[in-house]
């Protein structure tokens, strides 16, 4: 199963991707979680893209594909895999199909949510700093004293999810990442999926979509 999920920032890639991942115990492949690792681990990498995150802003095309390719490339990706926040640009969609061939990806979820749910959402998330886990202080609290009940770590409001930074990020999506919806309609591998919706509901209408696939 090789799946893209697309969507605005908080849109709910990466929590919906967790749900499927473990079911097919395939990897979710986050952009967004390998450039915040670099950045902790202080790489050439993290460097380079840690301020970049910080404004809202995107990180090269050239790096991501680049990173990417080394990702793919990986054993544990023979079984499939979804790819959250990547690609994120035309140039990044033309790498990847660059990379994989047209029929590489099988399907390409679309997350499709308000702004102002996702403003909401953004500000309210808060995720582990070790293991990256999600909680919601609205929808989904984490425990009272913060700390991760898979890993010990602390929960912290990600740098990027201030009001400020959230704006910039949805105006880089219409900008940039948005028009993925054409290219991936064109290729008839788009599905649209309420993401504001319950989550049982968004796991029913997955499991409808990716059904067909696991063979
Ligand atoms: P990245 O980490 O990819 O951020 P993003 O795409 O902006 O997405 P988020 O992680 O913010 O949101 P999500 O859709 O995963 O939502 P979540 O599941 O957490 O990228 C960060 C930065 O890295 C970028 O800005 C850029 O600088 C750089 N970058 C990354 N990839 C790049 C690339 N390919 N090219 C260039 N630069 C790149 O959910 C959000 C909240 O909502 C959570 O609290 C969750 O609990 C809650 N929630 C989810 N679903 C529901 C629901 N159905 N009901 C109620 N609450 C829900």
């Amino acid at each position: 199963m090789r799946l893209i999920f697309l969507g605005a920032p908080g849109a709910g890639k990466g929590t919906q991707a967790v749900y499927l991942c473990e079911k097919y115990a395939i990897p979710q492949i986050s952009t967004g979680d390998m450039l915040r690792k670099a950045v902790k681990e202080g790489t050439e990498l993290g460097r380079q893209a840690k301020a970049i995150m910080e404004s809202g802003g995107l990180v090269s095309d050239d790096i991501i594909i680049g990173l990417m390719r080394e990702r793919l490339a990986q054993p544990d990706c023979g079984r499939g895999y979804i790819l959250d926040g990547f690609p994120r640009t035309l140039a990044q969609a033309a790498g990847l199909d660059a990379m994989l061939g047209k029929d590489g990806i099988q399907r390409v979820l679309l997350f499709d949510v308000p702004e102002t749910v996702i403003l909401t959402r953004l500000t309210s998330r808060r995720t582990c700093s070790q293991c990256g886990k999600i909680f919601n202080m609205i929808s989904n609290p984490p425990p009272a004293d913060l700390v991760c009940p898979d890993c010990g770590g602390r929960f912290i409001q990600r740098d990027d999810d201030s009001e400020a930074t959230v704006l910039n990020r949805l105006r880089v999506y219409e900008e940039k990442t948005a028009p993925l919806k054409g290219y991936y309609e064109k290729q008839n591998k788009l599905a649209i999926l309420r993401g504001d919706a319950p989550l049982d509901r968004i796991h029913r209408e997955m499991d409808d979509l990716v059904a067909p696939l696991v063979q």
